[in-house]
């Protein structure tokens, strides 16, 4: 005969099993319902099997006010602890809709950073899951408090430790600004939106008329405003990706990238490189065609696919390296650097710099796109911002010049001048201040007007101009450029040169931080 189990036991097991029931049965059939998962889902498809160990379940919120006192659920709307990612050790933190919507109360914030003031003494990443209904309306202060402590924690966090965020359901008011802080941003297509005044303010202060999905939507977010980093069609691809995006990342800004055992051949030579930069300059082409033909296995992780697509950036491996690709986009407005694409790239930048992910950038740029819409929006600052960035990385710097590398933006694009380690240009490639027919408009003006045959006289000065300068050889003669290599070699030497970068140190001047211009 079994002895009777101990009460204690007992009453430990019935509260465990009552905390992993969130707000019950009949919420989770509503959640299901929406077509999302739960808190407690989510993190199970998110963790290596076995390996959640979980943080203050059964904290409770302290709320007396508005018949609170009868309305207690262990965990109080948040699941959080740590798990293994691929067997890396990660901090999560899910917040639970069926519980008062996820809505953040001060013992849910409190479980929050307690998890992340632990990942930071760790030296672990932290992901969100956010799925709430923001301040808890009964606690008020309280619950502000709590955002701002958890703003300042991933303020702390910042180019410490890799953040990322999935938004699964709601995210409004100020609850978008933790999302916003971390480094990477999953939208849940259809289920999930962020704004910070919902369509109903929106309509009483400039009486637009929209909904929720087309003002702050996973599409919305992922070509207009740019504040969603990836879209996923649902919680599992969200999650998915999420681990994808982790494979690339160090735990820490102390600790290089995880690399991984290639299963590409390092010497592979892409004859169809030699061929892929059409002769007619204006004539565009796919650099993420190149990116692919390049990087190991053709994987390519693009973040922000679908916004400022006339810059293409993203992770990617090299003989197992991680390493973060830049790459103007021929493709889209002949892959002119605009204020979007300026201010995408510069942040993408900082984070490969701050996690030690080396840079390689495929450059073909004719310069900063003109227009008053530009000038007015601020193509000065946020162009500023690349540069900063690009100038105060100290990540291992390789640079390959497909094809056009005109003005300001040759400068900004990782060039020798600013630090670039390695910067090698296709036989393609023109290194000048601006294309062969502008700069013959402005320096022959005189003579090709006062020519009998104005036409032919500009088609002899665009020429002698491009076989002056649009080449790589006047830069490599200089030592602007260390090579000039064969398009179809470029995978075998970027790897050797990242191979002997592996090993580089460097480092700016001390200062508190430097003032980059937001
Ligand atoms: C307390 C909340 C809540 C909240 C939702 N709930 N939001 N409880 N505080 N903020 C509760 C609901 O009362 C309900 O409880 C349950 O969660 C599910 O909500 P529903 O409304 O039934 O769900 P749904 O129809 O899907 O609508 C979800 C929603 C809506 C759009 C999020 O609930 C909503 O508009 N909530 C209020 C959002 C809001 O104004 N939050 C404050 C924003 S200001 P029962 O018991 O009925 O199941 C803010 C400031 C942050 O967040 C500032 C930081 C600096």
């Amino acid at each position: 005969m079994s002895q009777a189990e101990d009460p204690r036991i007992e009453e430990l097991r019935a509260r465990r099993e009552a905390a992993m029931l969130g707000g019950g049965a009949d919420a989770i059939r509503k959640q299901h319902e929406r077509g999302k998962l739960t808190a407690r889902e989510r993190i199970d498809l998110f963790a290596d099997r076995g390996t959640f160990e979980e943080l203050d379940p059964f904290k409770t919120h302290r709320c007396r006010d508005f018949g609170m006192d009868d309305k207690v659920v262990p965990g109080d709307g948040v699941v959080a602890g740590f798990c293994r990612v691929d067997g890396r050790p990660t901090a999560v933190f899910a917040q639970d809709f069926t519980v008062f919507g996820g809505s953040l109360s001060g013992a849910n914030a409190e479980k929050i950073c307690k998890l992340m003031d632990l990942a930071l003494k760790t030296g672990v990443p932290v992901v969100g899951l956010n799925d709430s209904g923001g301040a808890r309306i009964q606690e008020g202060v309280v619950s502000l408090g709590g955002y701002a402590e958890i703003f300042l924690r991933n303020t702390l966090c910042s180019g410490v430790v890799p953040q990322l965020s999935a938004v699964m359901g709601p995210c409004a008011g100020g609850a978008v600004y933790s999302p916003a802080i971390t480094d990477f941003i999953v939208m849940v297509e259809g289920t999930s939106y962020m704004f910070v005044t919902g369509p109903n303010v929106v309509k009483t202060v400039t009486h637009e008329e929209v909904s929720s999905e087309d003002l702050g939507g996973a599409s919305a977010h992922a070509t207009k405003s740019g504040v969603a980093h990836f879209r996923a069609p649902d919680d599992a691809a969200a999650v998915a990706l999420l681990k994808r995006l982790l494979s690339f990342l160090p735990q820490n800004n102390a600790e290089s990238p995880p690399v991984k055992v290639p299963t590409d051949d390092p010497n592979r030579v892409e004859e169809r490189l030699n061929a892929i930069v059409p002769a007619d300059p204006n004539k565009p082409y796919d650099i993420k065609e190149v990116v692919r033909l390049v990087v190991d296995d053709g994987d390519f992780l693009e973040v922000h696919e679908s916004f400022a697509e006339n810059i293409v950036v993203g992770f990617a491996r090299l003989n197992g390296r991680p390493v973060g690709v830049v790459a103007n986009q021929p493709q889209v407005l002949a892959g002119c650097l605009d204020n979007h694409a300026s201010t995408k790239a510069a942040r993408f930048v900082r984070f490969c710099d701050a996690f030690n992910v080396p840079l390689v950038t495929f450059e073909d740029v004719p310069g900063f796109l003109p227009g008053t819409d530009q000038e007015w929006n601020g193509i000065i600052k946020n162009g500023a911002k690349l540069l900063y960035a690009y100038c105060e990385a100290t990540v291992p710097k390789l640079t390959v010049i497909t094809r056009k590398a005109y003005g300001g933006a040759y400068d900004v694009m990782a060039s020798k001048h600013i630090r670039g380690d390695w910067n090698v240009g296709w036989p393609s490639a023109e290194v000048a201040v601006m294309g062969a027919k502008g700069a013959v408009e402005i320096i022959f003006k005189k003579e090709i007007s006062q020519a009998k045959d104005a036409a032919a006289a500009e088609a002899q000065k665009t020429a002698e101009y491009r076989a002056r300068f649009a080449n790589p050889y006047v830069a490599a003669e200089m030592g602007y450029l260390d090579d000039v290599i064969e398009p179809k070699q470029t995978r075998p030497r970027l790897i050797a040169a990242l191979s002997y970068l592996s090993t580089k140190r460097d480092r700016n001047p001390p200062k508190k931080h430097g003032n980059i211009p937001l």
